[in-house]
């Protein structure tokens, strides 16, 4: 009897938690017995293991990525009326931090390989704007943007570079540098299907500057600086030591998931250029498969793939991604709009110019099952079919 091939999913937390349920229980167990739940020692421990894996002198757990974005940005006193230039191809949170303090997300292009803020287009941008605080280039899908020219940039115009690296620990930039060691301020997500999730929400900035750390400590827990002491108002944001628990025995295997996510990367990367796709800095011809895979990273930079995300040109992308989950496999759409589209951050009157790349990627990029538990037929199996459907 022919067996009915299962479900490729795009995550599978149950298949990651399984082998190391133990260790999860044991820690989840010592903060129970622990009593202390909200800041104490879980919590500075995981601060510590966290910027020594990064490369940051600080680290300051809050409660969600969202949370480390505005905080960072209250930190280098952006408020309302300012501007602070971010991607307009990310997730939402990367620009509603901005627009929560009042202050102007300024759109910019992305580099059509990284799907990283285009540095150049960034310094037009600085040019006609009057009141900038900052930029916030966000490293997507695990692979490190252009740093050495956000650097320059923002050297060059006198603000702060807060990165939004959310969904690339681990990753490295060109220099071979990881992403969170350069940086004025780094966000981190530890949303459950990050590459280092927690059990829930997370979050947490890193920095290299302690008084900007020590300023993030007091906001995330009501501007206090000392108890009953509120020299400002900031917000209640902190990651729970149960989290912080969790997240201790989750960053032990974090380098053996990477791991296994590249080989998946690779092994796709592979099996469509066998089959004729071009890689993204490639043009395609009559003659290729449709398709693109990601750009070529050369060492020593590397990409943790927090997603594995092709180009599917001509318009083919929704039928192809329906045509899979109709054979069971599961793709995402990493984002179907620009950050300029959204009616929330609309601002009246305001045209956006020079966003070719990012209305680009809306249409055309779809993100494959890429994480660590994906097993050998599982891979080969999105990579037949979608051969299939793009031959057909
Ligand atoms: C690029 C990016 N920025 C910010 C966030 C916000 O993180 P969180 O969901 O933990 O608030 C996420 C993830 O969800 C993200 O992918």
């Amino acid at each position: 009897m022919e067996r009915t091939p299962g479900r490729v999913r795009l995550q599978d937390l149950t298949a990651l938690h399984a082998p190391i349920r133990a260790e999860l229980d044991a820690a989840m167990a010592r903060v129970i017995d622990s009593g202390r739940f909200v800041l104490g020692e879980e919590l500075e421990a995981f601060e510590h293991e966290l910027a020594a894996y990064v490369g940051a002198r600080a680290a300051v757990g809050c409660g969600s990525g969202s949370d480390a974005l505005l905080l960072a940005l209250m930190a280098c006193d952006v408020g309302p009326g300012d501007e602070v230039i971010v991607p307009a191809y990310t997730f939402f949170a990367s620009a509603s931090a901005i627009a929560r303090l009042g202050a102007r997300p300024v759109f910019a292009d992305i580099d059509p390989d990284s799907f990283a803020m285009d540095a150049d287009h960034a310094r037009r941008l600085a040019a006609g704007c009057k009141r900038l605080r900052a930029i916030l280039p966000v490293h997507l899908f695990g692979r490190a943007g252009d740093v050495d020219g956000y650097l320059s940039l923002a050297s060059e115009l006198g603000v702060p570079v807060i990165e939004d690296a959310a969904q690339s620990i681990g990753a490295r930039d060109a220099s071979g540098a990881k992403v969170g060691s350069r940086a004025h301020l780094s966000c981190w997500s530890f949303y459950p299907t990050k590459n280092l999730g927690a059990l829930g929400d997370g979050g947490m900035v890193t920095a290299h500057d302690r008084s900007l750390a020590e300023r993030i400590t007091a906001l995330r827990s009501h501007g206090a600086h000392a108890a009953y002491q509120h020299e400002e108002v900031g917000i209640n944001s902190r990651l729970d030591a149960l989290q912080a628990a969790v997240l201790r025995v989750k960053l032990r295997h974090l380098e053996a998931w990477t791991k296994a996510r590249a080989e998946n990367a690779a092994y796709y990367d592979g099996a469509f250029a066998q089959a004729g796709a071009s890689t993204s800095t490639q043009t395609l011809d009559d003659a290729c498969l449709p398709l693109l895979t990601p750009a070529p990273l050369p060492f020593p930079a590397r990409c943790v793939y927090h997603q594995y995300v092709v180009r599917v040109p001509g318009a083919r992308r929704d039928a192809l991604a329906n045509d899979l989950r109709e054979r069971g496999i599961e793709t995402g759409i990493y984002y179907p709009v620009g950050l300029h589209q959204q009616p929330s951050l609309a601002i009246p009157g305001q045209r956006h110019a020079g966003l070719t790349a990012t209305e680009a990627a809306t249409r055309e990029t779809l993100a494959l099952p890429v994480h660590p538990e994906l097993d050998r037929d599982a891979r080969t199996r999105v990579a037949e079919e979608m051969i299939c459907l793009l031959r057909g």
